[in-house]
């Protein structure tokens, strides 16, 4: 059978696609395809590994043909696939969830905050250029994170495992997800807050909502506007969950007092104002970019491309009713 996997992903995963007996193609551009690209290299294609960068939807995959029967994206989100219409066509989409990505997830969170909390680059670049002239009692004051509140949006996997490092930080823990969980406030000691009482108390916010219709521009005025004064807010979970053109004016008039991002409302453009200020902690998309997770993504993705196409059910489904009804 046929395999598109759309760029060259790290690790030795790929070799075992390779060794499979299938006809192996994978996109000659070290870069995102463009949608052309993309449809040009899958066309024909039983099984497609793709990336978040490809935007796939109904249309996408009825160009690439009658005989597409699984679509096995290298990621744990899954918002660059319109999953309702592939699993009407019977494709099945999978993806990259793992403690090993969740943990490298909520240890960037946590290099962000960190980073912001004590200004770890502005010091860098100024050390670097020349300025340290010795010890002084007021350069680069920060804050302590003990007994400050973090308060985590989107209590899942990784949401959970930022929580638990915060207790190692002696912090208090708002959360918010769709209803309570008594399971992990006993566990992890943390307390559920809605949105208004998470974003007043907090003094740093880390964001880990899927993007979804409901959180789409979540983290707008009206939220940076119920915020402390000088709130740090970290985003590794998806870009467009904060409006940036907001976040901007928040930033610029002191409401936000710093922010740490690693994605972007429309990647990989970054609003050009956020580039110049010394408050903001940008790297590119690369919470998960430790060795442990992508392996484990790269052997994800290959496993449910591999057992999909002997007829085993593969373990991260997106939407398992597909499989009963998936095209063989
Ligand atoms: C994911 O897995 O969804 C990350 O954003 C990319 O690794």
């Amino acid at each position: 059978m046929k395999i598109f996997v759309s760029r060259n992903i790290p690790g030795s995963a790929l070799d075992k696609l390779k060794s499979s007996g299938n006809e192996v193609k994978i996109s000659e551009f070290d870069r995102p395809l463009t949608p052309e690209e993309f449809l040009e290299g899958a066309k024909g294609a039983d099984a497609v590994l793709s990336l978040l960068s490809d935007k796939i939807d109904g249309e996408v995959v009825e160009a690439i043909g009658p005989q597409l029967k699984i679509v096995s994206n290298y990621a744990v989100g899954f918002d660059n696939i319109v999953v309702p219409e592939l699993t009407e066509k019977g494709i099945v989409v999978t993806n990259t969830p793992s403690d090993e990505v969740n943990e490298a997830v909520a240890e960037h969170a946590w290099a962000l905050l960190l980073a912001l909390a004590r200004r770890i680059v502005e010091a860098d670049e100024s050390t670097r250029k020349g300025a340290y002239k010795g010890w002084e009692p007021g350069i680069f004051l920060g804050v302590n994170m003990i007994g400050k509140t973090l308060g985590i949006v989107g209590m899942g996997r990784i949401g959970e495992m930022t929580a638990r490092r915060a207790k190692g930080f002696n912090m208090r823990v708002l959360y918010n997800k769709h209803a309570p969980d008594p399971e992990v406030e006993k566990e992890l000691g943390v307390e559920f807050a809605d949105l208004d009482k998470l974003y007043t108390e907090s003094d740093f916010i880390s964001l880990h909502v899927p993007l979804t219709d409901e959180t789409r521009h979540m983290i707008n005025k009206s939220a940076f506007a119920k915020m402390k004064k000088g709130v740090i807010l970290v985003n590794t979970a998806r870009g467009p969950v904060v409006d940036e053109g907001d976040l901007v004016d928040a930033l610029r008039d002191g409401k936000v007092g710093g922010a740490g991002l690693d994605v972007y409302d429309n990647e990989p453009n970054i609003n050009p104002e956020l580039i110049t200020m010394e408050n903001v902690v940008l790297t590119p998309h690369i919470a998960s970019a430790t060795w442990e997770a992508r392996n484990k993504m790269g052997e994800q993705a290959v496993s449910a491309i591999l057992d999909c196409l002997s007829g085993k059910m593969p373990e991260n489904i997106v939407d398992k009713d597909v499989w009963q009804r998936r095209r063989t």
